[in-house]
């Protein structure tokens, strides 16, 4: 693959958001993306115009609709498997980096560790979905759930946000889990912006002088 797909991952309130802000102003001017070549920033579930729709249905869905775990996992891989193939592929293909605010870790975190599906169903699952697609770089914001609770109060929660302190203590020994399996980098989410944006440089400075060095 020509591009480079970065992921960026963790639980509810942890500042993927603000984060990915941040490097959309710098990434461009950082040198470290080739000449001519685009920055898409996009995230799941929502990323295609299809995907918005699963989005609205998965966490925000009329009061009388009720996915069972089973429908969520499969909406959540339907959303990605659009999302690989109408954005994410045609893009790095031409070159171009794709940054996404959550990937395929989050079904494992989330439907995997949280609801307790099965992992090697998700696997499974994750490969039809991605086409064997894996990020070149994932970074974990890890945050604590007290930390997350208390940064989303007062906020109207969605569907899975709702789910409450247990479910997301699981979902985080989730992330923590595969971070270690998959090589992610963890950022302490717990920091200033500034520090994580720093780490966050830092870390893609770091990645491209080994691929340089790989190339060479
Ligand atoms: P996100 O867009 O990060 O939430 P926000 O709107 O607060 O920024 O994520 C949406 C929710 O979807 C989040 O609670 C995690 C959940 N999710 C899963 O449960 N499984 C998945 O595979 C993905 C991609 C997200």
């Amino acid at each position: 693959m020509k591009g480079r797909f970065i992921v960026f991952e963790g639980i509810d309130g942890c500042g993927k958001t603000t984060q990915i802000s941040k490097l959309t102003k710098w990434l461009p001017s950082s040198g470290l993306m080739p000449e001519g070549t685009i920055l898409h920033i996009t995230r799941e579930p929502g990323g295609t115009e299809l995907g918005q729709a699963f989005r609205k249905l998965l966490l925000n869905p009329p009061k009388n609709i009720i996915p069972q775990d089973l429908t969520e996992l499969l909406m959540y891989a339907a959303d990605r498997a659009q999302h690989v193939s109408e954005l994410i592929l045609p893009n790095l293909e031409k070159g171009d980096w794709v940054v996404s605010d959550r990937f395929s870790g989050s079904t494992l975190s989330y439907q995997g560790y949280g609801r307790e599906i099965d992992l090697n169903l998700i696997n499974q699952l994750e490969k039809i979905a991605t086409q064997g697609l894996n990020p070149n770089i994932t970074f974990w914001l890890d945050l604590s759930v007290n930390e997350s609770l208390a940064r989303r109060k007062g906020f109207n929660n969605d569907r899975i946000e709702a789910e409450g302190a247990d479910f997301l203590q699981k979902v985080r020994c989730g992330f923590q889990t595969i971070a270690k399996q998959r090589n992610w980098i963890r950022v302490s989410a717990e920091q200033s912006k500034e520090i994580i944006a720093q780490n966050i440089k830092e870390e893609l400075l770091k990645f491209d002088l080994e691929a340089r060095r790989i190339n060479a």
